[in-house]
């Protein structure tokens, strides 16, 4: 059967990682949080005490930098991120990661390495990538392109449970201005900002179910594999 790349992008917390782990899951396919990837590079950036404003600093920290994306097997998975060989998987999730991953991602010779590592593991298709710029710029090819979006506010409720359920307590407003910056900084950056390719479906999933949203995007999936 036909194998065909899937890319997701949105703004963040949009639903994109929980959504696109299900879809993969369902089809049988890796996924692959690019988000993900960049954090890891930001985490790097903070235990060298590199200020994520000194892009010159980072172009060359990123050059002695390996950031993977490990997983068991394509279907269920359980993905690990590893930062120059070691486990980083829950460590990229912190708020502190999160303040400073935008500006970081920002520098072109930070994408580069990220792009590259991202198109060869999707070479062979059977995959769903999600990120800001996988439909626009590392698989501008890709059979079925979906953009997500959701309301603000509705995004930070989304985060602040994912949090709470980490024992981890911010209020709606704190990380409603956290998103918007994100946002802001991730759409107006001048090397592959975020936006929506021409050819990608937009979905809106401020009203929408997790179960929804996956089914969506496995029916467009198995008209085109079809
Ligand atoms: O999806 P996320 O919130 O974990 O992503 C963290 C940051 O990484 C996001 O604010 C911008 C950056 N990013 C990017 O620039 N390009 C991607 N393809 C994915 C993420």
């Amino acid at each position: 059967m036909k194998k065909i790349i899937i890319a997701i992008d949105g703004p963040a917390a949009s639903g994109k990682s929980s959504t696109a782990k299900l879809v993969a899951e369902k089809l049988g396919y890796l996924h692959i949080d690019t988000g993900a990837m960049y954090r890891a590079m930001a985490l790097k950036v903070l235990r060298h005490n590199v200020s994520p404003e000194n892009s010159a600093a980072i172009a060359l920290l990123a050059q002695q930098t390996s950031v993977r994306l490990i997983s068991n097997s394509r279907g269920v998975q359980k993905v690990k991120v590893e930062l120059d060989g070691k486990e980083v998987s829950e460590e990229i999730r912190s708020p502190k990661v999160t303040n400073i991953v935008s500006p970081v991602s920002t520098v072109p010779e930070v994408r580069a390495l990220m792009v590259k590592e991202q198109r060869a593991m999707g070479s062979e298709g059977g995959i769903v990538l999600e990120g800001r710029d996988i439909g626009t710029v590392v698989f501008p090819k890709a059979e079925l392109k979906i953009f997500m979006l959701a309301d603000a506010r509705e995004r930070s409720r989304r985060r602040q449970k994912e949090l709470g359920e980490k024992n981890v307590s911010i209020s709606v407003d704190e990380l409603e201005k956290e998103i918007l910056e994100r946002d802001r900084i991730d759409s107006q950056r001048s090397v592959s900002p975020l936006r929506k390719a021409e050819d990608a479906i937009e979905l809106d999933t401020t009203h929408l179910s997790i179960e929804e949203q996956v089914e969506f995007i496995v029916k467009k999936a198995k008209e085109i594999i079809q």
